[in-house]
């Protein structure tokens, strides 16, 4: 095939700064759009290969809205809607896996929002439901789990090691309380301790701390702290995520830019973490060297496929992404959570809101899940999968190696780190003109 079309040249791209864009997930959610007509789930799976698939259940409940958080997640939810909420989830769960037939799952998440938002009894029911509906014990797979500092008890936590739960995510994002209230999130410092305490108590085998830098009166040296506690814990895994929502008092220092801030931010943290014995697996994520995590914590999904419950989740076949509406905004969360409790049950065999992946995007997606992870592009692979080059369908990737970002070893294409460290630029690079136009014209809700 003829190259793919590229946005712009590697200099203009850099130019823009390392914050573009994190890709989580190809294409976004915004390029997603509502079908002419539903697509009927059973055909939108018939043909895939079902053999080690992906659940994930989206819990859209939590218990403060962050300023800098845009996932798909309502605060202050009245316990009728929870339970309405776990009824139509079960509804779904029915239908959906009726619609599989012969699935095996590999592994499976429970995300949000803050699951753990959910009382005992109620988070009883969502294991109880993913057993029931699909087999999926969390006893048998490779689990994972978001907490919140407020709502990680131990009573919680207990349930969760009866289950089997492998990998406890908890949000901190920040150790030093004027930084994580600067970004509306109502944390005290001894209710992190407290939670992560009863974390390690439990005896859950990964925990996994989510950080920010680039927060409002963060120093290096406050960040530097923030790190330094977060190790007292020994966490398995870190996310050092930068701020993309700017503050309002920011740390700014004469003549700097806040990229300048949080790009020194990144390299302290991340200079920090590798000499503490972590291993860096992708731009934002750390794991304990002594201790390779089995689970695949960003959830490439590389060929695998995806099967989403609850409002808020994807799913993923070859050649189709689908979720329920998005937003982000109060009213149309809200609005599309309602939407979902009232669904009856024949609603849930329908897909009605995605976006189909052609081949071309299938090998952007593919190039894009695992350049920018540690795992690198299988040149083989990819040829295997797609019967072309990636350097031929892909002229950047040439540009990357000429300009010492990327480097190819026995045939896997990896990035440098300086291009890591310029993973939220390159990514959106790679991105179609097709997808990038979409999610331009996305109306936010
Ligand atoms: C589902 S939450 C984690 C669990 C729990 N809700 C909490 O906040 O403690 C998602 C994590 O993603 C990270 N994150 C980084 N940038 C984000 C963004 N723009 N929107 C949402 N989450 C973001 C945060 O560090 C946050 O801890
Ligand atoms: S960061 Fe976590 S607690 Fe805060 S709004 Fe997002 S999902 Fe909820």
């Amino acid at each position: 095939m003829t190259s793919l079309p590229v946005s712009s040249t590697l200099p203009d791209l850099l130019s823009g700064g390392p914050y573009q864009g994190y890709t989580y997930g190809y294409p976004h959610k915004t390029a997603y759009r509502a079908f002419e007509s539903p697509l009927p789930l059973r055909e939108v799976w018939a043909g895939e290969d079902k053999s080690s698939l992906f659940l994930y259940l989206h819990i859209p409940f939590c218990e403060m809205r962050c300023g800098f958080c845009n996932l798909f997640t309502t605060v202050n939810a009245p316990v009728s809607l929870e339970q309405g909420y776990l009824d139509a989830t079960e509804r779904q769960a029915e239908v959906v896996a009726d619609a599989l037939g012969d699935a095996t799952f590999s592994r499976m998440a429970i995300g949000g929002g803050t699951p753990t938002y959910l009382e005992v009894g109620d988070l009883e029911r969502v294991f109880d439901l993913l057993e029931r509906s699909f087999g999926a014990s969390a006893a048998r797979l490779p689990t994972s789990v978001e907490t919140s500092p407020a709502t990680a008890t131990p009573e919680r936590l207990e349930l969760l090691r009866e289950r089997g739960v492998e990998r406890v995510s908890i949000g901190v994002q920040s150790f030093t309380e004027s930084e994580v209230h600067s970004v509306g999130r109502a944390q005290q410092h001894k209710q992190v301790v407290t939670a992560l305490d009863a974390i390690r108590a439990a005896g859950l085998p990964v925990l996994s701390i989510d950080l920010i830098y680039g927060l409002a009166h963060q120093t290096p040296e406050t960040w530097l702290e923030s790190l330094k506690t977060a190790l007292t814990w020994a966490p398995e895994e870190l996310f050092l995520y930068p701020l993309y929502v700017r503050p309002l008092t920011g740390i700014g220092r004469l003549g700097r830019t806040w990229d300048d801030e949080r790009l020194e931010l990144y390299r302290l943290g991340r200079d920090f973490l590798l000499a503490s014995g972590y291993l860096q697996t992708s731009m934002r994520c750390f794991q304990l060297a002594s201790q390779p995590i089995a689970v695949e914590p960003e959830y490439t999904c590389k060929t695998g496929g995806m099967v989403g419950l609850g409002c808020g989740a994807r799913s993923y076949t070859q050649a189709l992404h689908y979720s329920s509406e998005y937003a982000v905004g109060a009213v149309g969360v809200r609005e599309i959570i309602q939407d979902f409790v009232a669904r009856p049950a024949e609603r849930f065999g329908y897909v009605s809101h995605g976006i189909r992946l052609n081949t071309d995007e299938q090998r952007r997606r593919f190039v894009l899940q695992s350049m920018l992870n540690i795992v690198g592009l299988d040149v083989g692979m990819y040829r295997q999968a797609f019967g072309s080059d990636p350097h031929g369908d892909f002229p950047q990737l040439a540009e990357l190696e000429a300009a010492g970002l990327a480097f190819q070893q026995s045939g896997i294409l990896r990035l440098t780190p300086a291009g890591l460290e310029q993973s939220d630029a390159l990514g959106p690079w790679l991105y179609s003109p097709v997808m990038v136009r979409l999610s331009e014209e996305y109306a936010w809700r």
